[in-house]
C-alpha cells in the first residue's frame, strides 16, 4: 500500500465524505477506509443499499468496496458510529463534516459556523495514541487549518504528532462519481516544511493509485484553502454576469443563448457554466461566496467584499426580475390564477432543493395570490413543504394557496402559465440534432445519463389542459420557442424577449 498508509478515517458520512471514501477504498483495495458519523440513521443506510445520496454509479462503488462485490477483494470500506475506534486507528484522517453558514451570532448569514471542524477536531486531539495526518475536506474559510492545528496542540497527548493538509473537494451534484473519478486537479495543501511536504507526499501516493501525477498539485495550505471558495465563487460570478446580459438582452431583442455561445466560443473565456437561468442555486455557491465577502469583510477589505456579494445580489435580483415579468405579463394580477411550477430542485438529475430559485419564486408568486401547483420529477413533496415553510412569510396563505402534483399534466390542468425553473429534459421539446447548430450546448456539467426518469411531455397534449391566453416562462432555456409558438403558447424566456417578438422594444 503506498507510502505505508493501512488505515483511513473519514469523519462525516455526507454527501462528500461517502463518495469521496468510496472511491479512494475501491481504487485503494490494501487501505482499510472507514466512515464515521454520529448520526446513526445515516450510518445504518450507507450499510444497506439505499444509500442516504443519490449519486449515478456511487452504488456500484460502494457495492464493491463494502461488500467486496466482485468475489475478487475483501472488503476495505467500513461506515461506522464509533468514531474514537476508526480515529484511532487511523494514519490518514479526512475531516468532511458540514459547515453551514451560521444563523445566529457574529456574521449570521455569512460567516461559516466552524463548531461541527472544531467538535471533529477536538475527538481527533482526545483520542490519537499515535501520528496522525489530519486532512481538511470540509469548505471551510482560510486559515481554518492554523485553528485545527492549534486545538491538536492544545490538547492532543504529549508526543503526539499532527501534520495538517488541506484537499477540498471540487465535487457537482449528478456528477460526484466522474468528478472523483477524472478530476481536473486534486489540490494538496501542506505546509513548506519538511514534514508538511512528506504528509503531502503521502496523501498523493492514495490518490495516485488512479489520478495522473501531473494532476496532483501540492500547494501552500492557505492558496489551498482558498481555492475551495474562489473557484466555486468564479464559477458563481460567471452565472451571474450572463445572469446580467441576460437582463440587458430581454430589453434590446438580442438572444441571451446566442450571446453566450458567441462569447464561450472565445478560448480565453470558454463554453462551460455561461447558462442564463432563472438564479444559481445549490448547497455551495451563495454560502461560498457570502463566506469569501465575510473574510474580505474581517480583513479590512470593504470594497472586495462588496465585489463578491454582489454576484449573489445579482441572483437574487434575477428571481425577483423573473417573477415580475410573470406578473406582468399576466396583466399584473395574478389574485386566483393557477400557476404550474414545472421543476423544484436547483438543477436537473438531482433531488436536492437547496437554495432552488424555486423557494423564492414560489413565495412571491404565493403573495401575488397566485395558486400554484408544483411538480418535480425527483423532489418529495414533503421536502418541498418543509422549504416553503422555512421561508413563508405567511404560512396560511401558503397552505391554501400551494399545491404539489405528480406529473407535469396534471400541474397545468386549467393554469394561466407554465413555469420551468428546473432544465429536467422531460419538459424540453428541443429536437437535439437541430439545438447543437445555433443555441449553446448546455453549460453545466452534462454526464449524468439518468435523468429520463419519465419520458418528454407533449406540449400539444399540455396546450389543450391550460386556460388561454397561455403563458409559458422558461427560467432555463428549454423549450424551442418556435414550436410552442405554433401550438398558441405566449413564449417568456430569460434572456429572450417574449411572444409577440419585441424586436423593437429597444426604441420604446
Ligand atoms: C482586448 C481584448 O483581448 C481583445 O479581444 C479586444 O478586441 C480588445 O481588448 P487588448 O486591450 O489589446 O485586447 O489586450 P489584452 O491582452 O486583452 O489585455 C487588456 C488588459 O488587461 C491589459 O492591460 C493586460 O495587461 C490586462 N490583463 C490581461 C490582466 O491584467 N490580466 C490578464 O489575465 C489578462
Ligand atoms: C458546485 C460546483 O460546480 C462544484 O465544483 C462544487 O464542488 C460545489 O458547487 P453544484 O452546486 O452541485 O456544484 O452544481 P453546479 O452544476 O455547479 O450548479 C450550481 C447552480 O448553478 C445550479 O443551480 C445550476 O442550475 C446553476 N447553473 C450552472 C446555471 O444557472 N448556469 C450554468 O451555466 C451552470
Ligand atoms: P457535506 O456536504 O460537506 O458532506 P453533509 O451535511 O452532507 O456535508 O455531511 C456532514 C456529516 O458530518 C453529517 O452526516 C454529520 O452528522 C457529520 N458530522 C458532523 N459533525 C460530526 C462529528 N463531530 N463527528 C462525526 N460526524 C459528524
Amino acid at each position: 500500500s503506498p507510502r505505508n498508509v493501512r488505515k483511513i478515517c473519514c469523519i462525516g458520512a455526507g454527501y462528500v465524505g461517502g463518495p469521496t471514501c468510496a472511491v479512494i477504498a475501491d481504487k485503494n483495495p490494501d487501505i482499510e477506509v472507514t466512515v464515521v458519523d454520529l448520526n446513526e440513521a445515516r450510518i445504518r443506510a450507507w450499510n444497506t443499499d439505499d444509500l442516504p445520496v443519490y449519486e449515478p454509479e456511487l452504488l456500484k462503488y460502494v457495492k464493491s468496496a463494502r461488500d467486496g462485490a466482485d468475489g475478487e477483494r475483501s472488503p476495505n470500506l467500513f461506515f461506522s458510529t464509533d468514531v474514537d475506534a476508526a480515529v484511532r486507528a487511523a494514519d490518514l484522517i479526512f475531516i468532511s463534516v458540514n459547515t453551514p453558514t451560521k444563523y445566529t451570532g457574529t456574521g449570521a448569514g455569512h460567516a461559516c459556523d466552524l463548531g461541527y471542524v472544531e467538535s471533529a477536531t477536538r475527538k481527533i486531539a482526545e483520542v490519537s495514541e499515535s501520528d496522525k495526518i489530519v486532512i481538511e475536506k470540509s469548505t471551510v474559510p482560510c486559515k481554518t487549518a492554523e485553528t485545527i492545528r492549534e486545538i491538536l496542540a492544545a490538547t492532543g497527548r504529549p508526543g503526539v504528532r499532527f501534520e495538517i493538509l488541506s484537499n477540498p473537494e471540487f465535487l457537482a451534484e449528478g456528477t460526484a462519481i466522474n468528478d472523483l473519478l477524472h478530476p481536473d486537479r486534486i489540490l494538496i495543501g501542506s505546509l513548506r516544511s519538511e514534514r508538511g511536504f512528506q504528509a503531502a507526499e503521502v496523501l498523493s501516493s492514495v490518490y495516485a493509485a488512479w489520478i495522473p501525477r501531473d494532476r496532483i498539485m501540492t500547494i501552500n495550505l492557505w492558496s489551498s484553502e482558498l481555492t475551495k471558495i474562489a473557484a466555486n465563487a468564479l464559477l458563481a460570478q460567471r452565472i451571474s454576469s450572463v445572469n446580467a446580459l441576460s437582463a440587458i438582452c430581454e430589453a434590446t431583442g438580442a438572444d441571451i443563448d446566442e450571446v453566450a455561445y458567441a462569447c464561450g466560443k472565445d478560448t480565453r473565456i470558454g463554453p462551460r457554466m455561461l447558462k442564463a437561468s432563472v438564479g444559481f442555486g445549490g448547497s455551495c455557491f451563495k454560502k461560498d461566496i457570502l463566506s469569501l465577502a465575510y473574510i474580505s469583510d474581517t480583513l479590512h477589505l470593504p470594497e472586495v467584499a462588496a465585489y463578491w456579494r454582489s454576484v449573489v445580489d445579482i441572483n437574487e435580483y434575477q428571481k425577483d426580475r423573473f417573477t415580475r415579468r410573470i406578473t406582468k405579463c399576466l396583466y399584473h394580477s395574478l389574485t386566483n390564477k393557477r400557476i404550474a411550477i414545472l421543476g423544484f430542485a436547483y438543477k436537473k438529475n438531482t433531488g436536492d432543493t437547496r437554495e432552488t430559485a424555486a423557494i423564492s419564486v414560489v413565495n412571491s408568486l404565493v403573495l401575488e395570490q397566485a395558486d400554484i401547483r408544483i411538480y418535480d420529477p425527483r423532489v418529495k413533496e414533503e421536502q418541498i413543504w418543509q422549504d416553503l415553510k422555512a421561508t413563508a412569510s405567511d404560512i396560511t396563505l401558503l397552505k391554501r394557496r400551494v399545491s404539489v402534483c405528480t406529473s407535469a399534466y396534471e400541474a397545468c390542468t386549467d393554469s394561466h402559465a407554465a413555469v420551468i425553473l428546473t432544465e429536467w429534459d422531460e419538459f424540453s421539446n428541443k429536437d437535439h440534432s437541430t439545438t447543437q447548430g445555433n443555441s449553446p450546448p448546455t453549460a453545466t456539467n452534462g454526464t449524468a445519463e439518468d435523468g429520463n426518469l419519465s419520458s418528454r411531455m407533449d406540449w400539444q397534449h399540455v396546450a389543450g389542459l391550460m386556460k388561454k391566453p397561455m403563458f409559458v416562462f422558461d427560467g432555463r432555456n428549454v423549450v424551442d420557442v418556435d414550436k410552442l409558438e405554433a401550438l398558441g403558447f405566449r413564449v417568456e424566456c430569460i434572456g429572450k424577449s417574449g411572444t409577440p417578438k419585441a424586436s423593437s422594444s429597444i426604441l420604446e
